[in-house]
This record gives C-alpha cells, structure tokens and sequence, in this order.
C-alpha cells in the first residue's frame, strides 16, 4: 500500500469506528492489514441482493476458506449445507415466509454443528463415548459458528454481501428433517449469500466500555464483594445502555425524513429488544438438542 492509501485506511478506520462505537479508537500509523481491518469495521448484514449469480464453484472456494478456521481440540465439528436444489430451497424458504431476502439470496446456506463425526470414532474403535455432557454440545456450537463468520469475512473479501437466518431455528425439526441431518448434528443458522444492490449503512454498537474489559469483568475499584458488585456491574450495564440507546435513536432519526422522525421518533435499542424478547422464542430449542442425542447436563 502507497502511504496515501495508508493514510486513506486509517482515516477510514478511524471514521468507521467512531461512527460504530461513539468514541476514538486509536490506530497505529505504521500497522499493516488497514483495509481487512476497514472491512470488519464497516460490517453490515445485508438483505437485498443484486441480479449476479452465485455459482457452485465460488460457494466452494469461500467454503472452503471458511472451513480452514480453527477448530476446538481439531475435531472439525462444524458442516455447510449448500442449498441449491430449487424444490428443497423452496422447502427450507417455506420455514421463514416472514424474511424474502431469504428466497430472493442468490445462494442459502445453512450452518451446522456435528458432534456424530466425534462419536463415530469411538463407536468404529468399540470404545465408549466418555464426553456426553454439555460441553459435548457447546464444542460443535463454536466451530460451527466460527466457521460461519469465517465464510462471512471470505465472502466480504470478495465483494459478496450475507444475512444470517437464525429463525430457521425456530423450525429446527421440519429443517433438520429437510436436510436430513442426522442424530448430533443440529442446525446453527441459515445465510443468505450474494452480491450486494446497494451499499448499506452502518449499525452502531454499545460502547466499548461496556464489553471490553481489562484484568477482570468488574470494575477494579469495586468492592470484592460479590453482591456489592453485581450491582456495581448493573449501574454499569445501566449506564452504557442508556448512552447507547441515545446515540441509536440519534442515529436511527438521521435516516429518517426529519418530518418523519419529529413525528415519531424511533424506538431505543433497549425498547426494540424488550419488545422483541417480551415473549419466550424458540422454547423448544433443548428439547430438539436433547432429540439430536446430545446429552445438555
Ligand atoms: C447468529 C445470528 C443470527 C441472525 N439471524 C437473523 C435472522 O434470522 N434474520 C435476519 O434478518 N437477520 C439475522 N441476523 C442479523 C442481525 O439481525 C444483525 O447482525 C443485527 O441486526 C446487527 O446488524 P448488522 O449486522 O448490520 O450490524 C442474525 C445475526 C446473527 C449473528
């Protein structure tokens, strides 16, 4: 990179961070890997596509690039489901008629974790399975998960847009009947994949004083105390929600008309999600995991 394309990243970075967080974050002049860094500061989901096709063959490549993420203990517990039959997309779409990007996505992938491949090979060596507990669960949940924000990263790498579906999950069996996943394995998301039709703004995020911590989750100047602190840590969880849901509103309004937003100003982040969660979603999600013979204790 020639130094004025340097100093163009960094400027950018800088830019993209603070529109993201609301604050400074400093970045060193002379660091290499500024575009990479631009390009995960600028994500965005994205839910409209253009006409370009996606083929078989790029879907492979990025797969491929995202199935070489790390794997926890190298058991490579995580699959991809290219769904590109039309008759079986149509029955996956038919699961979640509320999302069209999903049907309109040039290409449907769904996520999946595989803890069966672990099994079988102490089933093949007639040795007793001695990890059914819930890490045996959570190790594939993380791979898997890993590896669909690894083909995520590819596909941006490549100027290709993705919305992950987690709602699928709402339908786990009638999805895992569809594809025919066997015991142990369990869908993780669904992900829309394809080119982009228009640049997408940006969504801002909590401040990092809420989740970047140092030496330790509570503050240092709290008390040790548990209970003392638990609340020490709520006043602070408090605290950068609301300064969070004032910046969210504010940026939320400048996409608005300001005739619109005067009218009606739009929700908080904290309104949205209390709204969205004010009922149980996918209460059945143990049962169907405890169903695929994962034992959750
Ligand atoms: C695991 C996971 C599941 C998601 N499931 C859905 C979904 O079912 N439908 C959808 O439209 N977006 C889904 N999303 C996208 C989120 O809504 C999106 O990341 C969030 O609104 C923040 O927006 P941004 O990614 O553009 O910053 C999902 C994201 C993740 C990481």
């Amino acid at each position: 990179m020639n130094e004025t394309s340097r100093i163009d990243a960094r400027t950018a970075l800088n830019e993209a961070l603070l529109a993201r967080f609301g604050e400074e974050v400093s970045v060193p002049p002379d660091l290499a890997g500024l575009p990479e860094l631009l390009q995960m500061a600028t994500w965005s989901t994205h839910r409209s596509w253009s006409d370009r096709p996606v083929g078989p063959e790029l879907i492979r490549l990025l797969a491929a690039c995202a199935l070489s993420a790390p794997s926890k203990s190298y058991l490579q517990q995580a699959d991809i489901v290219d769904v590109r039959d039309a008759a079986q997309r149509e029955r996956v779409q038919a699961l979640v008629p509320s999302m069209p990007w999903m049907s309109q996505a040039p290409a449907l992938l769904v996520f999946c974790g595989n803890g069966r491949r672990f099994r079988r090979l102490f089933e093949r060596a007639g040795q007793p399975f001695t990890n059914e507990h819930l890490d045996g669960f959570f190790n594939p949940a993380i791979d898997g998960a890993l590896v669909m924000m690894n083909f995520m990263r590819a596909a941006a790498a490549v100027g290709m847009a993705c919305c992950p579906i987690s709602v699928l999950r709402d339908q786990a069996q009638a999805l895992a009947d569809i594809l025919q996943m066997p015991a142990h394995v369990f869908p993780i998301a669904g992900l829309c994949v394809g080119f982009p039709a228009h640049a997408q703004s940006v969504n801002p995020r909590l401040g990092l004083q809420a989740s970047l911590h140092t030496d330790r989750y509570q503050r240092p100047d709290l008390a040790s105390e548990t209970e003392v602190a638990d609340r020490a840590v709520d006043a602070a969880i408090d605290a950068a929600v609301d300064a969070y849901d004032q910046r969210y509103v504010a940026v939320r309004a400048s996409r608005l008309p300001p005739e619109v937003a005067a009218a009606k100003p739009p929700m908080t982040w904290s309104q949205e999600k209390l709204r969205q969660y004010a009922t149980a979603q996918r209460d059945d999600w143990g049962a169907f995991i405890r169903a695929k013979g994962f034992d959750t204790r």
